[in-house]
């Protein structure tokens, strides 16, 4: 079966092409490498001993490029939708750009899968859609939130945007997947996480400090009502995670529909809990400092997994020692990124 990965040469994408190709599928990946780079997918297709369809570097929101990809992948059987940016901070400072890249490039695609009959999607969404919960462990069912940035409201609207085609047009199947906070890296510590410049994210800022790339973390607010005061969320790991891409595709094939499902471990831990762990498992020491909050934070976010375990089949397996472990596998291998090689 033939998948089209779009934003395959990402953080998320470079981990599902490689479990893509390892289970059999066929992989074509477009990516504008915006934030990214073809190193990433030259080392998937050497782990797994498999190629690539092709690749095409190119940008969704240029639509006679967009359905150039689906005439030359006639076979095209279902898209990973992974493309979009990302960056919190910058959508408050850029919204549209975030608007028009992350909202015309979905409507380009789905645009170009509609016209070249490709009608299974999985769509890279985000917990950031629940706005902040009333309650914890979240389930799919909780109403979609007051998003506190472009970001998030981009993934919110293309949810709509979604949901609203699958009425239009039953023939649609699309799998709304809303990532708790995807950490971790391959076991092989030869494809990882790679941000561009200064990383926003937890465990991306912490592993920059633990190998010296980075003086000292703040930890944004002690005084949540939470257990030790920081911010909890449900971490992740980024192959637990690929994993249950392949596992929607399946149920897609299986079930046909539209649904949304929750990718994460139902377990939070802390920061102050991250970073003790990360320090026992990688023996390095990290500095932190008590800063004051983030804007836009919430205190507390973890999953209810078990729609997923009951509809897709698919439970995280990989704890949180595994997760640092990788992490640090990952940025002690490779302090520069992708560039160190
Ligand atoms: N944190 C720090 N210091 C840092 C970075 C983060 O203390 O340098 C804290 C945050 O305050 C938060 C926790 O670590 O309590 C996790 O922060 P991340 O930035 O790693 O992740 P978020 O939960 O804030 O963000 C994630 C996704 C976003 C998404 C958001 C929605 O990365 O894409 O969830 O809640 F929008």
């Amino acid at each position: 079966m033939h998948i089209i990965v779009t934003g395959g040469a990402g953080y998320i994408g470079t981990h599902t092409c490689l479990e893509l190709l390892t289970s059999g599928y066929d992989v074509t990946v477009v990516d504008n490498l915006s934030n990214s780079c073809r190193e990433g997918l030259r080392r998937v297709e050497k782990l797994t001993g498999k190629s690539l369809c092709s690749f095409y570097h190119i940008d969704l929101i240029d639509p006679l490029a967009t359905d150039k990809v689906f005439q030359h992948c006639p076979d095209a059987a279902a898209v990973i939708h992974f493309a979009g940016l990302k960056a919190v901070g910058e959508s408050v400072a850029q919204p549209l750009r975030y608007y028009q890249n992350n909202l015309t490039g979905t409507i380009n695609l789905c645009q170009s899968m509609q016209r070249y009959g490709v009608k299974n999607l999985v769509f890279s969404s985000s917990c950031t859609v629940y706005g902040t919960p009333a309650s914890v462990p979240i389930t799919e069912d909780f109403p979609l939130g007051v998003c506190t940035n472009p970001y998030g409201r981009s993934k919110a609207m293309i949810e709509d945007i979604l949901r609203d085609l699958h009425q239009s047009d039953p023939e649609w199947n699309i799998a709304l997947l809303r990532y708790f906070n995807p950490v971790g890296a391959h076991e092989s510590g030869v494809i990882g996480e790679d941000p561009n410049g200064v990383p926003n994210n937890l465990m991306p800022y912490i592993s920059q400090v633990a190998v010296g790339k980075l003086q000292q973390l703040s930890v944004f607010g002690n005084d949540y009502p939470t257990p030790d005061g920081t911010g909890v969320r449900d971490y992740i790991h980024v192959v637990d995670l690929a994993k249950g891409h392949l596992c929607a595709l399946e149920k897609l094939q299986q079930q046909p529909g539209a649904f949304a499902c929750n990718l994460g471990t139902g377990q939070g831990y802390s920061v102050l809990e991250m970073i003790a762990a990360f320090e026992r498992v990688s023996g390095q020491k990290i500095n932190y400092t008590i800063a004051p909050r983030r804007q836009g934070d919430i205190a507390c976010a973890y999953a209810d997994p078990s729609f997923a375990a009951r509809e897709l089949g698919w439970k995280a397996e990989r704890g949180l020692d595994v997760m640092c472990r990788d992490t640090w596998n990952w940025q002690s291998k490779n302090p520069q990124g992708y560039a160190s090689r």
